[in-house]
């Protein structure tokens, strides 16, 4: 069967920074697979190249059997870093979620009543309904996030990109999403997904990944976790003082004040 994504020696650079360095990894359907490293490690670029936001600079990508910017439209549905939204944008939950269905119209068609039903559904997954006429400038961030997520599932794609989904939601929303994101597995949808919480990783994926810059590690998530790649990374950050720092770079100043003149 061929991998819904297929990265060899991918290579992305902004202008002559290397942001990812030559990762080879394959997805295949029906698979969840987590990618964690530092700030800075190259996961939202990684993301965004699968999505066709972010062109490569050398290496191979194919992406459901497609160059990522000849993807059919809609059957990529990606859900951005939570800072990088605009939430001031006026929209209600309805109005951000029922985007999700907008790739899918012809341009003559009219958002029918399967429009409506997907999204409704997208909303319910998310236990959202209820709070369809709420502007999204009034919700707090573990609801603006599982708006974001429910306007990728309106969208019923094929492959769901989710960039730190979880960063700054509850212990409650985080295993809702996960429940959702675990039902849409199991029915045959591929996830890739970025995290910061590797304590979780074995009940969301069926595969991580260790990036930084390079695919440090990737494989079984207990055995990966296990393996030290991660914490490797973070241990050579505090001990030479890179800039890099992961999650907390307010402690890591105090505790590294020579690598801040
Ligand atoms: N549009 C851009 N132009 C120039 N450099 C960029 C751009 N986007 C990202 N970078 C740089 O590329 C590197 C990788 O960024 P990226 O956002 O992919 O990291 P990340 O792993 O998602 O980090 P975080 O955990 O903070 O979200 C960083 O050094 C970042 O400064
Ligand atoms: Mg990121």
């Amino acid at each position: 069967m061929t991998p819904v994504v297929h990265a060899r020696d991918l290579v992305v650079r902004y202008d002559d920074f290397v942001a990812l360095d030559g990762a080879t990894f394959d997805l295949n359907a029906g698979e969840a697979l987590g990618v964690v490293g530092p700030n800075g490690s190259g996961k939202s670029t990684l993301l965004k190249t699968i999505a066709g936001l972010v062109a490569r600079s050398s290496g191979e990508l194919r992406v459901l059997g497609s160059e990522p910017r000849r993807v059919a439209m809609g059957s990529i549905a990606y859900v951005p870093q939570v800072e990088s939204v605009d939430w001031s944008f006026p929209a209600t939950v309805w109005d951000v979620v029922a985007m999700g269905r907008f790739p899918r119209l012809q341009f003559w068609h009219r958002f029918a009543a399967a429009d409506r039903a997907a999204t409704a559904r997208a909303l319910e997954a998310v236990k959202m309904r209820g709070l369809e006429h709420r502007p999204i400038t009034e919700l707090s961030g573990g609801q603006q996030q599982r708006v974001f997520v429910a306007r990728a599932l309106a969208q019923e794609p094929q492959l769901l990109l989710l960039d730190e989904p979880t960063t700054g939601v509850d212990a409650t929303t985080e295993r809702a999403l996960r429940d959702v994101v675990r039902n849409l597995v199991r029915g045959g949808l591929p996830v890739i997904m970025a995290t910061h919480d590797l304590d979780t990783v074995e009940s969301w994926f069926d595969r991580l990944m260790v990036l930084d810059r390079r695919v440090l590690a990737i494989g079984n998530p207990r055995d990966v976790a296990d393996s030290g790649a991660y914490a490797s990374i973070r241990e050579h950050t505090h001990t030479h003082g890179h800039l890099r720092i992961d999650h907390a770079p307010h402690e890591a100043h105090a505790l590294h004040p020579e690598i801040h003149p």
